[in-house]
């Protein structure tokens, strides 16, 4: 039997996914993302599961899409196929939040992928690039759009149009990182890190995630609004009494997710 192309773990209310196909760089094909897909849709429709850690191995997060299966690919079979439509994009539609845990190279697809979860934790080997220029393409899987939103225009444009690749200091300063560890602590580093996220309460996560991502989809009075009504929101859920009550009695919060 092959060895599934995505190892999938818990750890308490965190779900942890490894993307596995070590002997390419963790090159993203359609199947690995097929399967990241219905394994992360597992993690978003169990209630015992409030975060996820995607992470990769030390050399490679993922070193992109496998350019050996796009080699051959005509200009048809990419628009039939709707490449990197599909379950590609139905990663972003996930509610619950996701942590990059990067580890050596995030490149092309690769960087892409990480960038499409809520924040990265990187180790101090990362190395992030968007290097499709250098094959004659673009990227194709939100690299134009979600790295100048992270890093801005200027670095942005110097990426994308050199192919060059950035350390784990230089997108720690750049933004697209949030925090930077020693490689050894990394996968420990954001367990705990989605251990803290999914102690809180779900919906009130959720609806964060929620706002933080309108604040790239939508004007600045719509997204308020927004942030407004589900602030508003949340004050039907017995989590917010449970979690203002519990500040006032000086103790910890017992969350229901509800
Ligand atoms: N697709 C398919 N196979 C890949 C791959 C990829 N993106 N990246 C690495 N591999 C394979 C290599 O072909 C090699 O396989 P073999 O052992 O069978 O030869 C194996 O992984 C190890 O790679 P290297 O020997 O090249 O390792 P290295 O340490 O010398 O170099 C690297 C590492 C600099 C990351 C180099 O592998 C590299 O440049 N990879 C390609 C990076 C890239 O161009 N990514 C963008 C892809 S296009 C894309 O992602 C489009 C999009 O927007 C969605």
């Amino acid at each position: 039997m092959s060895e599934s192309l995505i190892k999938v773990e818990t750890r308490g209310r965190v779900g942890l996914l490894t993307l596995n196909r070590p002997k390419v760089l963790n090159a993203l094909n359609n199947e690995v993302i097929e399967e990241l897909a219905q394994a992360v849709r597992t993690f978003e429709a169990d209630d015992n599961i409030g975060a996820m850690v995607l992470t990769g191995n030390e050399k490679a997060f993922a070193a992109g899409a496998d350019i050996g299966a796009m080699q051959s690919w005509s200009y048809m079979d990419v628009y039939k196929a709707d490449y990197l439509g599909g379950h590609w994009e139905s990663l972003r539609h996930i509610r619950k939040p996701i942590i990059a845990a990067v580890s050596g190279y995030a490149l092309g697809g690769g960087c892409e992928l990480a960038m499409l979860c809520d924040f990265i934790i990187a180790a101090d080997n990362a190395r992030f690039g968007q290097p499709e220029i250098k094959l004659g393409v673009i990227p194709g899987y939100g690299g134009t759009q979600r790295l100048p939103r992270a890093v801005g225009k200027a670095k942005a444009m110097d990426l994308v149009l050199t192919g060059r690749m950035m350390n784990a200091e230089e997108a720690e300063r750049a933004g697209l990182v949030s925090r930077i560890v020693a490689v050894d602590r990394l996968l420990d580093e954001a367990i705990e890190a989605a251990t803290v996220i999914a102690a809180m309460s779900l919906p009130s996560v959720m609806m964060a995630k929620e706002c933080v991502n309108r604040a790239f989809e939508a004007s600045l009075s719509e997204s308020l609004l927004f942030e407004r009504r589900n602030f508003h929101a949340l004050f039907s859920t017995q989590d917010q009494k449970e979690g203002m009550q519990a500040f006032v009695d000086k103790r910890k919060p017992d969350f229901k997710h509800s």
